[in-house]
C-alpha cells in the first residue's frame, strides 16, 4: 500500500462518487435519444440485459483491479503482474481514453452550461418565439468563441475539484452534487407525472415492440452499457484503488449500476412525457435535448424554471463524470510519474482543454474523437480488462478480492461470465462497429 495515498472517507461517499462518474451526459442526453431512435421498450429491455451480462461483471473486475493494486490503471497491471508486462498497455489505453473522451465531453458540458445561462437569463422562458428557440443551438454551434469560453469554465471547475484530492475534492463534491442531482430529477419526474402525456411516455419507454428491434439496436445497447457505466478505460480501476481492503465490491458495484440505470430511466420518464405533451417527435437524435426540449419548455407555464432545473441537472451530471475522467489521468501522473496532484490536475486539465478546442470548432473532429473512443478504445479496453481478470489474474486473488461475505457461488458465476460470455459479446460489438459485419 502506498503511504499518503488518498482514500474514500465513507462507503456512501465512494458509491456517490462512482455513481457520479457513471451518471452523466450518457444517461440524460444519450440514453433518451437512442431509445427514441430504436423505438422504445424493446431497446430498453435489451439495454437492461447488457447492463447485467456485460456491465456488471466488468464493473466488478475494474473495482477489483483497483482495490487489489491500490494504483492507477497503468500501475495496477504492473503491481498485479510484479513486472512490466504487456497488460500495462490496457492501462495506457485507458489513460489515453481519458484525454480523448474528456476533451469532447467538456465541449458538450459547455453547451449545457450555455443553455443553463440562457434559461436563467430568461431567453428560454414561456412565450418565447419558437423560431428563435429552435435556432438557439445552431447559433451556439456556429459561435466557437462562446463554446470555447464555456468549455474553459467547465474544465476550470473540474480541475479545481480534482486538485482538492480524493477525499476533500472528489468525495466532498460528490456528496453535494449527487443528492442535488437526484432531488432535481425527482422534482422534474413529479412534474412529468402531472402531464396528460405521462402515460404515453411510460408506454413508449416500457412497452416492448420487438419488431423494431434491429441488430443495430442490440449492438448500440451493448456499446452504450459500456459508456454509461464508465467502463473500459480504468475510471473504476482508479476509483476502486482508493478503497480499503474490507470493501465489499459486490454491494458497492450493485449500487452504482442500479443508480445509473434508475437515473437513465427517470431521465426518459421526464423527457418523453414532455416531448409527447407538446406534440413532438421522440427520436429527434442528439438535438432532443438542445432543440426539442427547449421548444417544449417555452410552451409550459413555469417553463423557465423547468429549463433552469433541467440544464443545471445536466451540468451537474456532466461534472461528476468529468471529474472521474480527469482523475484517471491525474492518478497516473501522480502514482507513476510522481507529479504533485495540483500540478498534474492543472497541467493535464489544460492540455485536455486545448485538445477539446478543435471539437468546438469542427463537427468532424468532434465526431472523430467520439467515434475513436466509444467504438475502439473503450471496447478494446473492456475486452482487455475482462480477459485479464478472468484468465490471467491469480485465481485466489480474484476470488478473495470481491470482499468479505460474498458467496462462493456468486464469485464462481461472475468468473465464468467474465471468462466466456463478456469477451465474446464485446468482441461481437467491436467487430460490428468497425464494419466487419
Ligand atoms: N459514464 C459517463 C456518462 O454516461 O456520461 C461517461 C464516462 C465517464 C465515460 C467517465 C467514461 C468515463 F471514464
Amino acid at each position: 500500500m502506498h503511504s499518503g495515498r488518498g482514500h474514500w472517507a465513507s462507503r456512501v461517499g465512494f458509491v456517490l462518487a462512482a455513481a457520479g462518474s457513471a451518471i452523466g451526459l450518457g444517461n440524460i442526453w444519450k440514453f433518451p435519444y437512442i431509445t427514441g431512435e430504436y423505438g422504445g421498450g424493446a431497446f430498453v429491455l435489451v439495454y437492461l440485459g447488457c447492463i447485467a451480462v456485460v456491465g456488471m461483471p466488468i464493473m466488478l473486475a475494474e473495482l477489483l483491479l483497483g482495490k487489489l493494486s491500490q494504483r492507477d490503471p497503468v500501475g495496477a497491471f504492473r503491481e498485479l503482474e510484479h513486472s512490466r508486462s504487456g497488460w500495462q498497455l490496457v492501462g495506457w489505453l485507458g489513460v489515453a481514453s481519458a484525454f480523448v473522451i474528456l476533451s469532447f465531453y467538456s465541449v458538450v458540458a459547455g453547451w449545457a452550461l450555455a443553455f443553463f445561462a440562457r434559461s436563467v437569463m430568461g431567453v428560454i422562458a414561456a412565450g418565447a418565439d419558437p423560431a428563435m428557440i429552435g435556432g438557439l443551438f445552431s447559433e451556439l454551434y456556429a459561435n466557437p468563441t462562446e463554446q470555447i469560453v464555456w468549455h474553459a469554465i467547465f474544465m476550470g471547475v473540474t480541475i479545481a475539484i480534482v486538485s482538492g484530492g480524493v477525499h476533500k475534492g472528489i468525495e466532498r463534491w460528490s456528496d453535494i452534487l449527487m443528492p442535488a442531482l437526484l432531488m432535481m430529477l425527482l422534482g422534474l419526474f413529479i412534474y412529468a407525472l402531472t402531464l396528460d402525456a405521462a402515460r404515453d411516455g411510460a408506454r413508449f419507454l416500457f412497452a416492448a415492440d420487438f419488431s423494431k428491434l434491429t441488430p443495430d439496436a442490440v449492438l448500440e445497447a451493448l456499446g452504450h452499457s459500456f459508456f454509461t457505466l464508465s467502463l473500459g478505460m480504468g475510471a473504476m480501476i482508479t476509483y476502486g484503488s482508493y478503497l480499503g481492503r474490507d470493501a465489499n465490491l459486490v454491494r458497492a458495484g450493485t449500487w452504482i449500476v442500479i443508480l445509473d440505470t434508475v437515473i437513465a430511466l427517470l431521465a426518459g420518464m421526464v423527457i418523453f412525457p414532455i416531448v409527447f405533451q407538446f406534440g413532438m417527435e421522440p427520436g429527434a437524435g442528439p438535438g432532443l435535448i438542445f432543440k426539442t426540449l427547449p421548444l417544449a419548455f417555452i410552451q409550459m407555464t413555469g417553463g423557465q424554471l423547468v429549463a433552469c432545473v433541467f440544464f443545471l441537472l445536466l451540468s451537474f451530471a456532466a461534472l461528476t463524470s468529468a471529474i472521474s475522467l480527469l482523475e484517471v489521468a491525474v492518478a497516473f501522473f501522480h502514482d507513476e510519474v510522481g507529479l504533485d496532484r495540483k500540478v498534474a490536475a492543472g497541467g493535464i486539465g489544460g492540455i485536455i482543454f486545448l485538445l477539446g478546442v478543435p471539437s468546438a470548432l469542427y463537427g468532424s473532429f468532434f465526431d472523430f474523437m467520439d467515434q475513436i473512443s466509444t467504438n475502439y478504445m473503450l471496447p478494446i479496453g473492456g475486452l482487455g480488462i475482462a480477459i485479464y481478470t478472468g484468465w490471467v489474474l491469480d485465481r485466489a486473488r480474484a476470488e478473495g478480492g470481491l470482499g468479505p461475505g460474498v458467496s462462493a457461488g456468486l464469485i464462481a458465476a461472475w468468473l465464468q461470465v467474465l471468462r466466456f460470455v463478456t469477451p465474446v459479446l464485446v468482441l461481437i460489438v467491436f467487430l460490428h462497429k468497425i464494419g466487419v459485419f
